[in-house]
């Protein structure tokens, strides 16, 4: 059930919320992690400093997290607004917190004028019906892989 959206309140992350997103990032462990992001958020958070990342609080507990950069230098010259990793509490899901977090990185990215892109794992059905939800639909960059296994 959505909650009332003015109780969501979406803030601008600092360096502050990074014990707050490895809290949250470790909630989402086993089956609530999505398959798509598995390295850790806060090692994620403090090794890149993605530069547009934001904080969701709901009633003023902080219960989600979205990290995210407009830079142009990966995959392709064109800026990008990249979505790189969401996590909402499991205890806060499915109430339009992670809406309202892709949605304000959008605002920001439509208002520069820069395209959102996010990269999922192909069988990652979870993510992939969320951002279509969210009126993303599929793009065209496709990894090929070259495996080196020693058994
Ligand atoms: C994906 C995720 C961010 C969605 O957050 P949320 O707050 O539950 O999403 P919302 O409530 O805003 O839902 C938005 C829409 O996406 C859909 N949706 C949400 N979660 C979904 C899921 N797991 N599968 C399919 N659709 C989903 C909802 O149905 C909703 O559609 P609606 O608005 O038309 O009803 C959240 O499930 C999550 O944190 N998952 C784990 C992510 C993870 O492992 N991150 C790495 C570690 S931090």
């Amino acid at each position: 059930m959505r909650a009332d959206n003015s109780r969501i309140k979406i803030r601008r992350m600092s360096s502050e919320d990074i014990p707050t997103v490895m809290v949250i990032d470790r909630s989402l462990s086993g089956p609530q992690r999505a398959i798509s992001w598995e390295v850790e958020a806060d090692v994620e958070a403090e090794v890149y400093h993605p530069a547009l990342s934001f904080i969701a609080e709901l009633d003023g507990v902080a219960v989600g997290f979205l990290l995210g950069d407009i830079r142009g230098v990966k995959y392709g010259k064109d800026m990008k607004g990249w979505i790189d990793m969401v996590g909402v509490y499991p205890n806060y899901q499915n109430l339009g917190v992670g809406r309202k977090l892709v949605q304000t990185f959008c605002e920001v990215c439509e208002r520069d004028r820069v395209d959102v892109q996010v990269l999922l794992r192909e069988d990652d059905e979870r993510l992939k019906k969320f951002f279509s939800t969210l009126d993303f639909s599929r793009g065209n960059i496709v990894t090929f892989v070259k495996e080196f296994r020693t058994e």
